[in-house]
């Protein structure tokens, strides 16, 4: 990865620059001492900043911010808004495979549902602050941390991990991929944006997806994506939401010939 570089908030201390340095290592990427220098600064020269904080970590690119939280999600589970996807599924403790985590507010909310969730993530940065928060965010509800905390994640294509996995192994198939219509609607998902693969093979996808998947395959996608009807999706219709769930049951049975 080019011109992204890590680094430690101002403050710093030995245990944050180890921190930062290991990280580094680890993503193939340059630390670079902090210092007194601005995040501006700093951007003037490369395309993007992941700083080390003592509890966060962020990624700053152009003008934006992206890290952990849980604003929408928890908010969510407060207001038991839970959107049509826990309905959807309607059974209990389902094996859930998320192939496109993002922020894991899908997963979390599936997680803390009951439901076993392993989710996807094919960038290394968003994989790698997304699943720093999954393990060490604390929410004041006990309950989202054990949600959190359950969650496996894996930074790869998940059509890699689909080729790579058995048949009927996970109950159901879940994938919210970059919006095809007007991205800056979501303001809960802003910092991602110049990370995010806003591409999906649909079709290589659906194939192994209803190959490993068990019950339905459901899609969260922009209510003008024409998605749904393209591959016979049945589409939830929620008034005055810009956002649609759409599911398939995957049917395994042999087509009868007369
Ligand atoms: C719209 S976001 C998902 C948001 C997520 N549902 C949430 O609640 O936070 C889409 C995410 O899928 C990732 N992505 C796109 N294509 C992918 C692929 N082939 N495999 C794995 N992840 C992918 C993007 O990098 C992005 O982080």
């Amino acid at each position: 990865m080019k011109d992204i570089i890590i680094t430690t908030s101002v403050k710093n201390t030995l245990e944050l620059n180890n921190q930062a340095q290991k990280l580094a290592n680890e993503l193939n990427l340059n630390y670079i001492k902090r210092n007194k220098t601005t995040i501006k600064q700093l951007l003037a020269t490369v395309r993007g900043v992941i700083v080390v904080y003592k509890n966060k970590l962020s990624y700053f690119e152009n003008n934006s911010e992206f890290f952990f939280h849980l604003d929408t999600t928890a908010l969510k589970i407060k207001n038991s808004d839970n959107e049509p996807l826990v309905e959807i599924i309607s059974k209990e403790k389902q094996s859930v495979l998320d192939c496109t985590m993002g922020l894991a507010g899908d997963s979390i909310l599936l997680s803390y549902y009951g439901h076993n969730v392993t989710s996807i993530e094919k960038n290394k940065i968003i994989h790698l602050i997304t699943s720093t928060g999954l393990k060490n965010y604390i929410s004041p509800d006990e309950e989202i941390n054990k949600a959190m905390r359950k969650i496996t994640t894996f930074n790869c294509n998940c059509i890699d991990y689909l080729k790579r996995t058995p048949d009927n192994t996970f109950d159901i198939i879940y994938f919210d991929p970059m919006f095809s219509h007007d991205i800056t609607e979501s303001n809960n998902l802003d910092g991602i944006t110049p990370l995010a693969d806003t591409t999906f093979p649909y079709e290589e996808f659906l194939q192994e997806a209803t190959r490993v998947g068990k019950d339905k395959i459901i899609i969260k996608a922009h209510f003008k994506d024409n998605i749904f009807e393209k591959y016979n999706f049945t589409r939830i219709v929620r008034k005055n939401t810009k956002f649609h769930f759409g599911f398939l049951n995957i049917d395994k049975k042999p087509k009868i010939k007369h």
